[in-house]
């Protein structure tokens, strides 16, 4: 008697880059990328001890939240400055020490990403040079389909995170959509992670506001192994933790 074995041989895992937001492809998995500086800032303040980062989209969101849970700092940005009457700004350098359980965090793309990739995938994750490689192990791990979500400057391409997103597909296992590829191609045209930033707007932007160091410290590459990830979702807010 004959016997034949059925091998189930898993699709490819396809990797999709958005160069904004409203370009997300339906995907399980959703990694969001705001390199200058939401998603660098977010990586930051877990690893340093923050149990839980509440984005919110709108400023109001954030005040209102704060008044309803009666704890955490307020933080955030408009601008890249520092948004009035919050404890803190957007930037990582902020975040080296947690000063409470909770950040209720709204900045000006970066934060809205997360609440729109929370509404269409089942796993969202927050990426930036800093966990790079622990993010793309994850996702390589999970080995579902994914859609690298760039926040981007006010759903238009933003050069920093395009070059962030490149940077992570060439790091996946996964068949690349002509736009991933594009994104991988960005990243090849930069002989650094600072050269890459530093190429954008974002960039200077941030030089315009004096906040030149936070270019060379979102640059650093794979210096924390921490993966955000989506949490739980309210009205208000979406929660990332570990
Ligand atoms: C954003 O969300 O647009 C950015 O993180 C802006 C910033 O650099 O603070």
């Amino acid at each position: 008697m004959q016997l034949t074995a059925f091998v189930r041989i898993a699709p490819p895992m396809r990797v999709d880059v958005a160069f904004a937001p409203a370009l997300a492809s339906p995907a399980p998995t959703a990694v969001v990328i705001d390199v200058l500086r939401a998603t660098s800032t977010i990586a930051q303040a877990l690893d340093a001890g923050y149990e839980q980062i509440h984005c919110c989209a709108d400023v109001d969101d954030a005040l209102t939240l704060r008044r309803e849970l009666g704890r955490g700092v307020l933080a955030g940005e408009r601008e890249c400055v520092r948004i009035p009457g919050f404890d803190l700004g957007n930037s990582p350098r902020e975040f080296l020490e947690p000063a409470a359980e909770l950040a209720i965090l709204s900045t000006t793309n970066g934060t809205r990403a997360l609440v729109a990739a929370a509404e269409r995938a089942e796993r969202v994750y927050a990426a930036s040079f800093l966990n790079l490689g622990a993010v793309a192990e994850v996702v390589r791990e999970a080995g579902r389909d994914v859609s690298l979500v760039c926040a981007g400057v006010l759903e238009a391409f933003a050069m920093d995170d395009a070059y962030c997103a490149g940077r992570l597909a060439a790091l996946l296992d996964g068949e690349l959509t002509d736009a991933a590829h594009a994104a991988v191609r960005i990243a090849e045209g930069f002989k650094s992670s600072e050269a890459g930033l530093t190429a954008s707007q974002s960039a200077r932007n941030l030089l315009a506001a004096g906040l030149d160091d936070d270019i060379a410290w979102c640059a650093r590459t794979d210096v924390l192994t921490v993966v955000p990830r989506l949490t739980g979702t309210t009205t208000l807010a979406v929660a990332i933790s570990l």
